[in-house]
């Protein structure tokens, strides 16, 4: 990869077995969850991407040792709490390891400054900011809630919340914070969103408590509540294993295997989709890894229909949205994805970028205030385009596997950002099959 950008262009057929690297979002859980225990946590398949590197760095910075024993193997040692930062902490461009570590620290009596790349000084705050205020933390900050921000935590006092967004990240500070609060902590979910947090803490030896209800998710977290170190086996990520499979679909001639996929069904919204559009995806292997459901997935090259997404979906798939704009650009009809309006508050506007992206690639494209309609014909995208990706991975993986089955070649800039959560993707493409220069 170069500063230069990347360009991908239509070769051959897609073929042959791939692993996808760690999940994200339970590489950073236990790294943080590994801190605030007491004793070792060995992390085996931990996501080597810049956003949880960043993570690792936290927890050094909050006084646990962590050390890297080999490809994917670590292990961290936890004091049974955070200690003050000595420095600024910098939690690079990963949304979920600045609120979740600013969940989990507003538990104990520190001041932490928190600070991170330019879309992450951008990103709002207030949505973990107003119930960790709540609960009795405190802070100075930049307008509008964004980092830099100093946070002053302890003496927290638990909370019933009920969350405004279907946010895992919000839930998860705020059950982080209750571990260190007076009292029950209850999360209220009106949607449910990932589970990783309630999960991990299970296997970390505290007791959680979950009821649905009248289509609500009621999570109840006792205090006082020791931690201890656990092993851990970090599933492959959906969100990543997304692009390769995407690619197969679309390319003709394809076949391609993702083994060790994580499909928690609030993670697996993108795959359901993927078949109602005639998607050939099958599961082979099904299993059971660290309490979290396991299986490989193959793509066949498919003819592929837009769909109308059910909104109540978009939890379990708010970051494969590019991806299936993506798919749904090959597709025949229109692709209708609605309730998405958190996708304009993550690494970037994905909104505004797919369409702007797509646009350009002359695919039929309409933007909403929180959707994106998406209309094929059937027949391959025209591409053709250079795309600017304000510095998103997934707006840069989305539109290369867009060029690798359009007439003609997609470019991206700054495809450095890839590494934030898939260290390798050109690599794993090229070793594929795919045409990625
Ligand atoms: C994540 C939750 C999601 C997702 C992010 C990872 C997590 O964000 O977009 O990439 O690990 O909890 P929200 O919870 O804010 O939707």
């Amino acid at each position: 990869m170069t500063a230069q950008g990347l360009t991908a262009r239509r070769g051959g057929p897609l073929r042959g077995v791939v692993r996808a690297p760690g999940d994200k979002s339970i590489s950073h859980r236990s790294l943080i969850l590994g801190a605030l225990a007491d004793g070792t946590t060995e992390v085996e398949g931990l996501l080597e991407g810049d956003d949880v590197l960043a993570t690792a760095q936290a927890m050094r910075a909050f006084g646990a040792v962590v050390e890297r024993l080999g490809d994917g193997r670590w292990r961290v040692q936890g004091k049974g709490g955070f200690a003050e930062p000595a420095d600024v902490v910098d939690c690079g461009n990963a949304g979920t390891g600045v609120r979740l570590i600013m969940g989990a620290a507003a538990g104990f009596a520190l001041a932490a400054t928190f600070t991170g790349d330019a879309s992450l000084r951008g990103r709002p705050m207030n949505r973990i900011l107003g119930p960790l205020g709540q609960m009795g933390a405190s802070w100075v900050c930049r307008a509008g809630g964004r980092l830099p921000l100093t946070l002053q935590g302890g003496g927290l006092q638990a909370i019933e919340y009920r969350l405004p967004v279907p946010s895992a990240q919000v839930k998860s500070a705020v059950l982080l914070a209750g571990l260190h609060a007076q009292g029950e902590t209850v999360v209220i979910e009106p949607e449910a969103t990932r589970d990783h947090t309630e999960r991990m803490l299970r296997a970390f030896g505290a007791t959680v408590a979950v009821s649905d209800a009248g289509g609500e998710r009621t999570i109840r977290l006792a205090p006082g509540q020791k931690l201890r170190g656990a092993a851990i086996r970090v599933p492959g990520d959906p969100s990543s294993a997304a692009f390769p499979l995407v690619a197969a679909l679309v390319v003709p001639g394809s076949e391609v295997t993702v083994e060790g996929v994580l499909l928690n069904p609030l993670r697996a919204g993108l795959f359901e989709t993927l078949r109602e559009m005639g998607a050939d995806l099958a599961y082979a292997n099904l299993r059971d890894q660290g309490g979290e459901p396991v299986g490989d997935v193959t793509a066949r090259h498919s003819a592929l229909k837009g769909v109308d997404v059910p909104p109540e979906r978009a939890p379990s798939m708010i970051d494969e949205y590019p991806i299936l704009a993506v798919a749904a650009a090959f597709a025949d009809g229109p692709t209708r994805m609605r309730g998405v309006g958190e996708m304009r508050v993550k690494e970037s506007d994905r909104i505004a970028l797919m369409a702007a992206g797509l646009a350009a690639c002359s695919a039929g494209v309409e933007e909403e205030p929180a959707g994106l309609t998406v209309t094929g014909t059937g027949r391959p995208a025209a591409g053709g385009a250079r795309v600017a990706t304000h510095g998103d991975h997934r707006i840069a993986m989305s539109h290369l596997v867009l060029g690798l089955a359009a007439e003609a070649a997609v470019a991206v800039d700054e495809p450095g950002m890839i590494a934030t959560s898939f260290p390798g993707f050109v690599e794993l493409m090229r070793g594929l099959g795919a045409e990625i220069a």
